[in-house]
């Protein structure tokens, strides 16, 4: 008995080591820390239980047979954030450079599955040089069977990925299909082929970093959510996220109880929207103002800025907010801002968490780039993530509400369940310069008779009023106390019940 418990300590120890302490210190010289002291950083103290320390990989070729490390290249298991239950996959760089064989495939595969089982989420830390060369084909079949888990679990649990290391070519579609990606500045990368590859096909001389590193793909591709200077960054965030998130689709999100009054006014939102309706103004600040203690979890804030999304509470509960930033293309809705939206409000609806959408949007954004790149399809996206959305729906027009985009932007027509204005909304099919110079175009080499014309079109049109005969408004809301009349929509609306017919799935404009 003793030689067993010596040799299961021996062992442990083996497993702990990884790839050994030469490949410790290179990750560390490289300011990355290891597998297991990421899961520490992310977990609760001591919650971490480990699975599959002993397993290796079954690889008879090249030599494999004589070079095997307990753990494969990955640490699994599950642990707790602030006592909540996740599962963890870390993939460990010091084993042959944190590559998945198939026996990596199937740890990974496993925590994933009784993630489902049990209904709670999966993160995954990604540091891995791609498929097990050595294995071939077995390793390749590892990766689809993760893949075919991610699309299985996906809106069923939430996953997280962070990439904190290389993650190329076949590797990079499993973090793609989960809900949230961060990555960390400098060390980390994205890309389906690297910069040898696309410099022999295309020409083009790019380093890996600016071709798929952190900034890149926060600011304009739009593939990853967040970036972070570090890995303790980037794991101090992942805890934050993860405390906004429902375990599973069959919970509701968790509540974090405030001291911040339900029916706070907030004088200064009476002035928040400025005189001149072409002056801008921040979004932000209405959305720190109505939140519960300010605290709002921006996701994607480098991207599409146009439209700003993510987490925040109401009463103490997950809210998702929706809101068009003036400061930025006027609030536009275009290619990529309409997507970001989209799925962002897919993911709320997925996961019981209520959308609250702030508007102030002059339209869609015209020219070629957009109409090229498919703006009708995209924009689609987003209309069609509202209409099929059934978790409670909170608008709040402050301002602009033009054409096709207030129809988009969680309108009463798609379902909308309260729907605000602010005495400074203008509900109209378009601004009125614009729509002057089409009706009255015969009059348009004359300012004045112009000028006349738009202030009798801003009477008649350009204000919340004729929507609120209609009842596409249910009320006219003063600024201050938009708090106040949300978080009671959002308590009447706590056990609302809806369902979209059944179908196999919907056919959403891809
Ligand atoms: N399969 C097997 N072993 C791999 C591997 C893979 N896909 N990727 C890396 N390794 C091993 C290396 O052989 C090396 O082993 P060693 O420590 O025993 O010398 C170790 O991992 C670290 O790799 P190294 O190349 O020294 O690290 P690096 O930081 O300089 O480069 C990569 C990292 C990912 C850019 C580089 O390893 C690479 O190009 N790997 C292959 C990527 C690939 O083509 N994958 C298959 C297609 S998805």
């Amino acid at each position: 008995m003793q030689d067993i418990i010596r040799k299961l300590d021996e062992k442990r120890e083996k497993a702990r080591l990884g790839g050994g302490q030469r490949r410790i210190d290179a990750q560390h010289a490289r300011g990355k820390l290891t597998a297991r002291e990421r899961i520490e950083v992310l977990l609760d103290e001591g919650s971490f239980e480990e699975w599959d320390m002993f397993k290796e990989h079954r690889c008879t070729d090249f030599g494999m047979a004589d070079e095997s490390v307990p753990g494969d290249g990955v640490v699994t298991g599950y642990g707790t954030i602030n006592g909540r239950l996740v599962f963890v996959f870390s993939q460990d760089f010091t084993v042959f450079g944190g590559s998945l064989s198939e026996s990596h495939a199937e740890k990974i595969c496993k925590v994933m599955d009784q993630a489902m089982k049990v209904g709670a989420p999966v993160i995954g830390l990604n540091d891995s040089g791609g498929a097990r060369i050595q294995e071939g084909v077995a390793s390749l079949g590892g990766y689809a069977e993760v893949f075919q888990r991610n699309v299985m679990a996906s809106g069923v649990i939430p996953q997280i990925s962070l990439v904190m290391g290389p993650c190329a070519g076949g590797a990079v579609y499993s973090p793609s299909m989960t809900d949230f990606i961060f990555m960390v500045r400098d060390s980390s990368y994205m890309f389906v082929t690297g910069p040898e590859v696309v410099k022999t096909v295309t020409h083009e001389e790019v380093t890996a970093e600016d071709l798929g590193g952190a900034t890149t793909h926060t600011t304009k591709s739009g593939v990853a959510d967040l970036a972070f200077e570090n890995d303790v960054d980037a794991l101090m965030y992942t805890r934050r996220l993860f405390n906004y998130l429902p375990l599973s689709n069959r919970e509701k999100p968790p509540v974090r109880p405030s001291t911040d009054p339900t029916d706070r006014l907030d004088p200064s939102l009476d002035t928040l929207v400025p005189a001149n309706a072409n002056q801008p103004y921040d979004m932000k600040e209405l959305i720190l103002k109505i939140v519960d203690d300010g605290d709002f979890f921006e996701i994607q804030p480098d991207y599409a800025k146009n439209i700003v999304v993510g987490f925040a509470r109401m009463e103490g509960s997950t809210v998702g907010i929706v809101a068009n930033q003036p400061l930025v293309l006027a609030g536009c809705l275009d290619i990529k801002s309409s997507i970001k939206a989209a799925r962002f409000v897919r993911f709320c609806d997925a996961f019981n968490i209520p959308v609250i959408t702030l508007v102030d949007v002059p339209g869609f954004m015209p020219g070629t780039a957009q109409e090229y790149g498919g703006i009708i399809k995209h924009g689609a996206k987003l209309l069609y993530a509202y209409a099929e959305c059934t978790v409670p729906k909170v608008t709040v027009i402050t301002r602009k509400a033009y054409g096709g985009a207030y129809d988009v932007m969680s309108s009463k027509h798609l379902r909308g369940d309260v729907n605000f204005a602010w005495p400074s909304a203008e509900i109209a099919v378009m601004g009125p310069k614009g729509a002057v110079e089409i009706i009255f175009r015969e009059e348009k080499n004359d300012p004045a008779k112009i000028t006349a014309r738009e202030a009798e079109y801003r009477e008649k049109f350009a204000n919340p009023f004729i929507a609120g005969k209609r009842g596409f408004i249910d009320d006219v809301i003063m600024p201050s106390e938009t708090r106040k009349r949300i978080c009671r929509s959002l308590a009447m609306l706590r056990d609302k019940q809806i369902e979209n017919p059944w179908r196999k799935h919907g056919n959403i404009p891809l």
